[in-house]
């Protein structure tokens, strides 16, 4: 099949142009929205002809920065080459990429960290600012010109409808056979008018499977041919192995008690590879007709839908390794059967995710003695990658577990902390923390409660008895009038494990 017979529309045909040329239709200023969600979807020419372009212009003496809004993370070929020419003004709402998150930290590049079920409706209340320039990857444009979306879905909807003028990069590697597995709802209206979604069950079609455009503002197509990220999963080690065996129990026990069918609740399953030990942990366990209702189809969840322990997910994006992607592309018709892809406010919409009665199971970087979790900033100050979706699930999750190793760089650093030194989600959002050492539930404890209960389960025993020392010393000192006993700390100390962090390089002092 030749690229060209992937551009239906004859209209469209006569737009496709190199992606130089579609480059130099961006300028200095303009807010950009391009698809892309977890490495899979992103437009792969024009960001890279968009990067050389800023980089000769500023060499010239020009100044030329965009901002760069996206689904998520995106790949090398887009963050990073933007990033890496200094071409970023401003980047929302998650990323991933090393030289990305370098400039971020370096105070070069501004970031805004925003729920990705928020973004849409930001743009569309008019909270962001003008969008620009839409540039989409899609599989296909039919002869009436509606789209067959890529391997993502993320915000392309809106940034479709919203942007003043739409870059289209038709990609020839992306599978044809996606056709029909996507689920664009177009029923969302802004408040006062808006209506509930109607879904009640993970794998309801409630859209159509192509994305609409106004071809009026249609200014280029660009033909790629290029593969999605390749997503990277070490085998479980023996910590994920662990955190996994204990969310089994937790699960078994849940069910056991009646709070819980049997096949459990659809699964939402986070980014990494502790995450897909988990699936893989469910995949060997003894839950059966599972589902899924997630933001990122990885590795784990397709092994499940292959040996049928998962019966259908939903998802917005494909994160998949060279592995998986072979046997999703062998396997594409039954794969279509069971696969939904949703656009990303839908995938993660706080009324469904509450109505559905999602598990939702996401990693962080640590957690207090009471619960808060800090998910995106390393010591306080230093972004690693973003929120997510993680805020999306985690309030209004029928439970929400939150999973770390209890330990970071060698055991200098203990991800149970007297108190997290940036909070993404509250001790009000957070049932569930789980480590390696253990798991510890938290529904229905009073903080002080809490505390006893996420360091005898979830420390590393070489930090507990710190712990339960300053938790004693803490409650004393309120006792005595320096504090108050609902949530107690001993404010000069809370953070000094992580300013010791900074200083000596490990947060307990040497004896
Ligand atoms: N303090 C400082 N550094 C820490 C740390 C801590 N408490 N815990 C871990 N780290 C370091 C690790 O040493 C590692 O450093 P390195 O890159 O130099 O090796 C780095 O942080 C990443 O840790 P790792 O354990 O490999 O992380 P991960 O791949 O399991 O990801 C998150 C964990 C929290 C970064 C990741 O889950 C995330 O980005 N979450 C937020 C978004 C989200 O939840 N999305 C899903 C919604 S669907």
């Amino acid at each position: 099949m030749t690229h060209n017979s992937r551009i239906a529309h004859p209209g469209l045909r006569q737009k496709i142009m190199s992606a130089d040329a579609a480059a130099a239709l961006i300028h200095h200023g303009d807010n950009v929205g391009m698809s892309g969600f977890t490495g899979a979807g992103h437009p792969k020419a024009l960001p890279q002809a968009l990067a050389h372009r800023i980089e000769k212009a500023n060499q010239d003496g020009g100044h030329f920065r965009i901002g760069v809004w996206t689904g998520a993370s995106t790949a090398p070929e887009l963050d990073g080459a933007l990033a890496k020419v200094g071409g970023i003004e401003m980047r929302l709402p998650y990323q991933s990429d090393p030289t990305c998150r370098d400039r971020i930290n370096k105070g070069e590049m501004d970031y805004i960290d925003i729920h990705l079920s928020h973004v849409a409706q930001f743009v569309w209340f008019g909270f962001l600012g003008k969008l620009s320039v839409a540039v989409v990857e899609v599989a296909g444009i039919l002869e009436d010109g509606r789209l067959i979306p890529s391997s993502s879905v993320g915000n392309n909807k809106t940034w479709l409808d919203q942007a003043d003028k739409v870059i289209l990069e038709v990609n020839s590697m992306q599978p044809l056979g996606l056709e029909g597995m996507h689920d664009i709802y177009y029923g969302t209206d802004l408040p006062p008018n808006r209506k509930p979604i109607p879904m009640t069950g993970p794998g309801d079609r409630i859209g159509t499977p192509y994305l609409h455009v106004d071809l009026d503002k249609v200014v280029a197509v660009v033909e790629t041919s290029q593969p999605d990220r390749n997503t990277t999963f070490t085998p479980p080690d023996e910590n994920s192995q662990r955190i996994a065996g204990h969310i089994l129990d937790f699960l078994g026990h849940e069910v056991k008690k009646g709070r819980l069918p049997a096949n459990l609740l659809p699964l939402q399953s986070g980014v990494g590879n502790i995450a897909n030990a988990v699936l893989s942990g469910l995949n060997q366990g003894p839950f059966n007709n599972l589902t899924g209702y997630t933001e990122v189809l990885q590795d784990g969840m397709l092994e499940m839908l292959k040996s049928g322990k998962l019966s259908m997910a939903s998802s917005t994006a494909l994160s998949l390794s060279v592995e998986g992607m072979k046997e999703f592309l062998d396997n594409l018709d039954f794969y279509r059967q069971r696969i939904v892809l949703r656009p990303q406010e839908i995938s993660n919409h706080p009324e469904l995710v509450r109505r559905l009665g999602i598990i939702s199971m996401n990693g962080m970087i640590e957690a207090d003695i009471y619960g808060n979790v800090n998910s995106t900033h390393l010591m306080g100050t230093r972004i690693m990658n973003g929120i997510g979706g993680s805020g999306d699930f985690a309030r209004n999750a029928y439970l929400s577990i939150f999973m770390t190793p209890s330990v970071a760089k060698d055991g200098r650093i203990s991800c149970i902390v007297p108190m997290a030194s940036h909070v993404d989600h509250t001790e009000h959002d957070v049932q569930v923390l789980v480590t390696e050492q253990g798991l510890a539930d938290l529904r229905g404890l009073a903080p002080r409660q809490r505390a006893t209960v996420v360091i005898e389960r979830c420390a590393h025993p070489d930090y507990r008895p710190a712990l339960r020392d300053y938790v004693a010393r803490a409650e004393s000192a309120a006792r005595n009038g320096h504090g108050g006993m609902q949530t107690p700390h001993i404010l000069d100390e809370a953070l000094s494990w992580h300013s010791r962090f900074e200083r000596e390089g490990r947060m307990l002092a040497q004896d």
